[in-house]
């Protein structure tokens, strides 16, 4: 069996011996065998002496050759593949003639094919698109699904540039996550080069390729998706500037060049990917009203959090989650006042409660911990609101703990100052936490350290927040339970029209907390909201969830509608486990939902669903 990378337990990746530093990569696009032809060349250092293989990760690849490039001629190297792990994939050995020395650079060239069951790429019929004319094709590299695309070192603890000439039909467009530096013609196809000049790690390599036009919403943003959605899309997205703008002021000048975003089409399965230059979007964002930019902060704060400051392994995810929450409820308080930042911890908090309640449900608590262990674990399975939330708590904690936002502003730029372009784990950031605020050691070691990072559950210490706007919500909440016993309940709708989209959320949030409602009332709150007709896909969720909850068959056909025109995977999962525990009828229909719309679903996100249904 191949060894495990001694930093990451989820690569096989020999990165404390060789060092991937610079990848070309070379793709054909073949939209009828849904293969690419390939070819990466790695340019590598050593990083000891007597270095004598390179281990890279692989998945699903069909690796043809593999080349040692040399000044004049190149010369085949050997090559061994291991037996592929379900989840990690298989380790591909390249072994060199000629053993390296500390700190020589290698330059390997490997000819492959990237084959219709990489997991990182979802292959859109024209069916599956807005426009229904062009097919399309997207990759979601994170967590570990880059090996699928490129055999590679897919670890984190690893940083790469890295350059690409994409090949696509001539009517279709390729984006990279990176910036454009070429377009040509070649024969009957199109060719598109880009250049990622900041070194980044493996996860954030991206591809898009379909009918994608752009528009620009900024001096260095475009907003790109299928032409029919374009205008809305930039309408949706048009405050992007000033996130960055405001993301520049509390951290560091943005230094990818441009800031594009890409609208997908809907089986996207996250909300927002921070694909570097060229952040990726589901479509669920556009409300019309531009309630879910919030989405778009987020992912801006990556360009610092993750992106710049990377997690050695996901062991460590909630330094690229918890410290991005973090600064996007920063950017929200600044442009959008300190009631609303807070509002939105609190919406947190949720989350965060829901995750544990169904991780602990589920049979695992351990993955509950800020800090999980990995060890024979796919991140994807590990995934939840804990390295977001609990992380966020930690950093609120501290900041209050600390001294509050003058002293803990400045540590939140010094820590991206210190640790730009590296990869680190916690006990770097709490080694510079501990350098950075010496003169307050004493309250520092008053924080519950081991608990924080190493216990299941809740946070040891539970903040306060303003809950200002929340209050409102959980009154009018507190109405309709009033309500349980009535035939035929009312309550005046004029409160719920005042609340903004993200009081609506908490409001159904509030209701979701409580024992599940009585048909009557799920039928009165319909009544009074229309909320089956709400174009708010975060309201839209939640009340389908209330309704399934009770089991409440007139929602059904709602809910079925709603899971074959959504991908994406926080939507969708929830809304399958609800129908599936809403009685033998929802439980078959869930089965028949989710088979009928498996291949609309992204690989990722159908794989997670078969598991909570206990279909394979
Ligand atoms: N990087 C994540 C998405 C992700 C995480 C993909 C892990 C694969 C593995 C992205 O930044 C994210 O957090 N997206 C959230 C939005 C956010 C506002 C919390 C999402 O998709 O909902
Ligand atoms: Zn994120």
């Amino acid at each position: 069996m191949a060894a495990f990378c001694p930093t990451d337990p989820n690569s096989y990746a020999n990165t404390h011996e060789v060092a991937l530093s610079h990848t070309h990569l070379s793709w054909a696009v073949n939209f009828d065998t849904k293969t690419i032809d390939a070819i990466a060349v790695h340019t590598l250092i050593a990083q000891k002496d007597d270095v004598k293989k390179i281990v890279l990760d692989t998945n699903h690849l069909t690796v043809d050759k593999v080349f040692l490039v040399g000044d004049g001629s190149d010369t085949e190297l050997s090559s061994d593949l291991a037996p592929r792990d379900e989840k990690f994939g298989a380790a591909f050995t390249i072994h060199l003639k000629k053993p390296l020395s500390a700190k020589e650079t290698v330059k390997v060239s490997l000819k492959y094919t990237i084959t219709e069951k990489s997991a990182a790429l979802q292959w859109l019929t024209p069916s599956q698109t807005v426009g229904k004319q062009h097919p399309y094709l997207f990759s979601q590299c994170q967590a570990i699904h880059a090996r699928s695309i490129v055999p590679i070192q897919d670890t984190p603890g690893n940083k790469i540039t890295y350059s690409a000439d994409v090949t696509v039909p001539s009517q279709l467009r390729a984006l990279m996550s990176a910036v454009r530096t070429g377009e040509d013609v070649v024969g009957d196809r199109k060719k598109f080069s880009f250049s990622q000049k900041v070194s980044i790690p493996s996860y954030l390599i991206a591809l898009a390729v379909g009918n994608i036009e752009g528009k620009q919403v900024g001096h260095r943003s475009t907003v790109w998706s299928e032409p029919e959605v374009l205008e809305a899309a930039a309408w949706e997205f048009a405050g992007t500037e000033e996130f960055i703008k405001t993301g520049e002021d509390l951290l560091s000048p943005y230094d990818w060049g441009i800031y594009d975003l890409l609208l997908l089409p809907a089986s996207f399965p996250y909300g927002g990917m921070e694909n570097p230059c060229l952040t990726f979007v589901t479509p669920t964002l556009l409300a019309g009203d531009r309630s879910l930019v919030d989405v778009v902060a987020h992912e801006i704060s990556h360009s610092w959090m993750g992106n710049l400051v990377t997690t050695q392994n996901w062991e460590h995810f909630w330094l690229n989650e918890g410290f991005t929450v973090f600064v996007e409820r920063k950017i929200t308080g600044r442009l959008h006042g300190r009631q609303t930042a807070e509002f939105q911890a609190i919406i947190g908090v949720k989350a965060l409660q829901e995750s544990l309640d169904h991780l602990e449900e589920s049979g695992h608590p351990e993955y509950t911990c800020l800090c999980p262990r990995l060890k024979g674990q796919d991140p994807d399975d590990v995934f939840s609101s804990v390295p977001y939330e609990k992380g966020f708590s930690l950093l609120y904690y501290l900041e209050k703990t600390l001294g509050g936002p003058e002293v803990f502003e400045p540590y939140l730029k010094a820590h991206v100052r210190k640790f730009a372009h590296k990869s680190i784990n916690t006990t770097d950031f709490k080694n510079y936490l501990y350098e950075f605020f010496a003169d307050k050691k004493s309250i520092l070691d008053t924080v519950d350290w081991d608990a924080w990072f190493f216990k299941p559950g809740k946070p040891p210490v539970l903040n306060q927040y303003d809950d200002t706007l929340a209050k409102a919500c959980e009154e009018l909440a507190q109405e309709w339970d009033k309500k349980r016993g009535d035939s035929n309940p009312t309550v005046d709708r004029a409160s719920f029209d005042k609340f903004n989209a993200g009081q609506k959320i908490m409001f159904l949030e509030k209701l979701l907390a409580k024992d599940p409602f009585p048909h009557p009332v799920l039928a009165a709150m319909q009544k009074t909201y229309d909320l089956n007709d709400v174009g708010n896909a975060e309201i839209k969720c939640r009340w389908l969830w209330l309704c399934l909850n009770a089991s409440y068959e007139e929602a059904f056909p709602f809910a079925t509608v709603f899971l074959g025109q959504v991908g994406r995977m926080k939507f969708v999962r929830v809304l399958y486990r609800a129908l599936n525990k809403a009685g033998p009828k929802g439980a078959a229909l869930a089965k028949e939902t989710f088979l009928k719309n498996r291949n609309f679903y992204h690989p990722i996100c159908a794989g997670m669903v078969a598991k909570d249904l206990g279909i394979q």
